[in-house]
């Protein structure tokens, strides 16, 4: 009887397991894997692996459920792709392990890898390589060369992520976040030589509620670059440099303009860079703005210019309708605090204003920056704000 008892006690706990099991199930079923590899993609460096890749992200984007397109380690050619959506997936993961190569440069596409009106892509680890040194030395030798392509461009997207990834060498941009929503830029490397020209890390414009964190940039240009349209951008844990720092702009090119507004930059390390906080307009009319910015917690080791605004770029005499044109962009409540290190130039702040719409509402705060053995300098030119009492160099703001 005894016996019995333990052995209906032990079918009964079985069947528990199995339909336990049975309700776990749905929720532990793989998502749909889609191998660049099962579509003839080939780690071999120099087969076109194009068609595979996009054969693979369109299966993922017709699944129903979630959906992965994986590449696998090895290298892969790859030329300049479109990956469309909408998708049917509401989530599909781009897990790349291996190395995605630029295919030589048609010189025809404004973009390599191009995703466009997707949503709730997430594109982990792996590297690309946009390859960009012919086009840098045609550029550096003065031929008419082609404009080149940005890496890795979303546009017209929402909840994004891109995390671990590595790019290196783009002919152009490095990745690029255009007229979307809810990005998100986690642990990605960048590299490209500090003469590579126009290779900027990260640029967003046109987007909302994008944050770069945890990112190491080493480039040409700008490491963040951040252009009309963007609102709601948090950056944070960032070193920059070799490059030329994190800038706002360049703005208000054209007469009418988006503004840029809520825009955080916190714990940013610079290294031997051009500029570190920068935020640069054109000397001319525009209806753009630049509203609520906070530069908190930078170190600056070497940096030509660690804080400035400036608001008469115009690089050549054609671009402005005449030189003395001032700069429609009006900058306000923009704060620096915590901005240590030592500035490469003797003027460390550099406050160089629109004279028709001075900067207003500027605030410096615990900002220490040295220039060698000789005082560092700062110089303002219609700016208006206020200084609390631990800067260095002495605030010149009205
Ligand atoms: C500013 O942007 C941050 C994200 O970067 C967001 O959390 C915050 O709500 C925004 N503030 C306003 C007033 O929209």
């Amino acid at each position: 009887m005894a016996n019995q008892m333990s052995s209906s006690c032990f079918l009964i706990h079985l069947l528990l397991l199995l339909l336990l099991l049975q309700l776990l199930l749905p929720s532990t079923e793989a998502a749909a894997a889609y191998d660049i590899t099962s579509f003839g993609a080939k780690p071999d460096g120099h087969s076109d692996s194009t068609r595979p890749f996009l054969d693979a992200w369109s299966a993922a984007c017709r699944s129903s459920g979630p959906a992965t397109v994986h590449v696998p380690a090895g290298t892969f050619l790859i030329g300049p792709t479109t990956f469309p959506g909408p998708c049917k997936s509401s989530s599909i993961i781009v897990q790349i392990d291996g190395t995605l190569v630029a295919a030589p440069s048609s010189h025809a596409s404004e973009d390599w890898l191009l995703f466009h009106h997707v949503a709730g892509v997430s594109v982990y680890g792996g590297t690309i390589d946009g390859r960009g040194a012919s086009l840098w030395s045609c550029k550096a030798n003065g031929h008419n060369c082609p404009r080149g392509a940005t890496s890795l461009r979303f546009l017209g997207s929402k909840n994004i992520v891109i995390s671990g990834l590595t790019s290196i060498n783009s002919e152009l941009y490095h990745i690029v976040i255009d007229d979307s929503q809810g990005v998100t830029v986690q642990g990605v490397k960048i590299s490209a030589p500090g003469n590579s020209p126009n290779t900027d890390g990260v640029h967003v414009q046109m987007s909302t509620d994008v944050t770069v964190t945890g990112t190491g940039i080493k480039t040409g240009d700008d490491c963040i670059s951040i252009g009309p349209g963007t609102t709601n951008l948090w950056i944070e844990r960032v070193t920059c440099g070799p490059g030329h720092g994190i800038s706002i702009g360049s703005l208000g090119k054209e007469d009418q303009e988006q503004g840029v507004q809520n825009v955080t930059v916190k714990s940013t390390v610079f290294t031997g860079t051009e500029n570190g906080l920068r935020i640069k307009t054109w000397g001319r009319p525009s209806d753009g703005f630049v509203r609520g910015v906070v530069f908190e917690h930078a170190l600056m080791q070497n940096v030509q210019n660690p804080i400035i605004i400036d608001q008469n770029y115009c690089p050549d005499g054609n671009s402005c309708p005449n030189q003395q044109s001032s700069s429609g962009v009006k900058i306000s409540q923009v704060s620096y605090n915590d901005i240590q290190g030592s500035s490469a130039s003797q003027v460390a702040v550099k406050f160089d204003c629109s004279s028709s719409n001075p900067c207003s509402g500027i605030g410096l705060q615990d900002v220490k920056l040295t220039y060698g053995n000789s005082a560092a300098e700062a110089t303002c030119e219609h700016a208006d704000g206020s200084a609390s009492s631990a800067v260095e160099p002495p605030s010149c703001l009205l």
